[in-house]
């Protein structure tokens, strides 16, 4: 493989990680063909030790969400009826999107590429993985797996103004170039990824990465991190490091100040 430090190209912080040698599984892969979507996904054949995993997840991590996440993200998840029973079919849950906010899923292979990650998300098609992490990294997995996309993305993607900006996001990322682009990316990571939003019962958090992480869970509303309001020009200045837990995290007042902030910014910067 090529190595990303042959080339001048502004690196995303997962594109640094995959050059610095770590876990093949993180490099981002080209689709080459078409993915399932919607009514073409099937419901793969778990072994009864994945059904295990996905029980053990959901109950530890669902039990850290009261007066942690926001209330958005648990309406949602009551909408896609997540249960501890067994792995949610994906074609189940984009019904669910279809119904509320026209989404649909796709299945795909492993962490895709932007260019193709950006494509789906204009067309309004979240993708998805359907394969669970091992057992020795419960607690731990750099790879995408369904966990992180269903249990973690999935729920907000059913609240109509979230599911606009991910869309426009979609749309402004893919007409993004050079630094554009990083300053997009490292916004999709304090807001998708680690989004926290204030709410009148006090500090609340939204974003995927924060959901399904057991560290995360505890660390992102603790005293450990500082919490600054949300601002797309100085979130996207922010550094930040994809492998430990994030000491600085940005708060939206709602998904509607998200939507219209992310909208006003990107118009701005004729992205739209
Ligand atoms: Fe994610």
């Amino acid at each position: 493989m090529k190595s990303n430090q042959d080339s001048n190209k502004k690196l995303s912080a997962y594109e640094k990680a995959a050059d610095e040698g770590v876990d093949p599984r993180c490099i981002p892969q080209k689709l080459t063909g078409p993915v399932p979507e919607h009514d073409e996904i099937v419901y793969p054949d778990y072994p009864e030790s994945d059904q295990e995993t996905w029980r053990f997840l959901y109950k530890r991590q669902m039990d850290m969400l009261p007066d942690r996440a926001c209330k958005e993200y648990m309406d949602g998840a009551y909408k896609l009826n997540l249960s501890s029973d067994k792995i949610p079919y994906l074609k189940n849950l984009s019904h669910v999107f279809h119904e509320t906010t026209g989404w649909k899923i796709v299945r795909v292979p492993s962490l895709i590429r932007e260019k193709d990650f950006f494509g789906l998300l204009h067309r309004k098609l979240f993708p998805s993985t359907d394969y669970i992490r091992g057992k020795d990294e419960l607690d731990y997995t750099p790879a995408p797996d369904l966990f992180h996309d269903i249990f973690g993305h999935m729920p907000l993607l059913t609240n109509k103004s979230f599911a606009s900006f991910y869309q426009t996001f979609g749309e402004a990322a893919l007409n993004a170039r050079g630094d554009d682009r990083v300053k997009l990316e490292t916004l999709h990571w304090f807001t998708v990824e680690f989004g926290l939003i204030k709410k009148p019962e006090g500090m609340r958090f939204y974003g995927a990465g924060i959901a399904s992480s057991l560290q995360e869970v505890s660390n992102a509303l603790s005293d450990r991190v500082e919490v600054i309001d949300f601002d797309p020009e100085r979130v996207c200045t922010q550094e930040y490091d994809v492998w430990h837990l994030q000491p600085i995290l940005f708060a939206i007042e709602s998904f509607e100040h998200l939507e219209k902030g992310f909208y006003d910014w990107t118009k701005k910067l004729g992205l739209l």
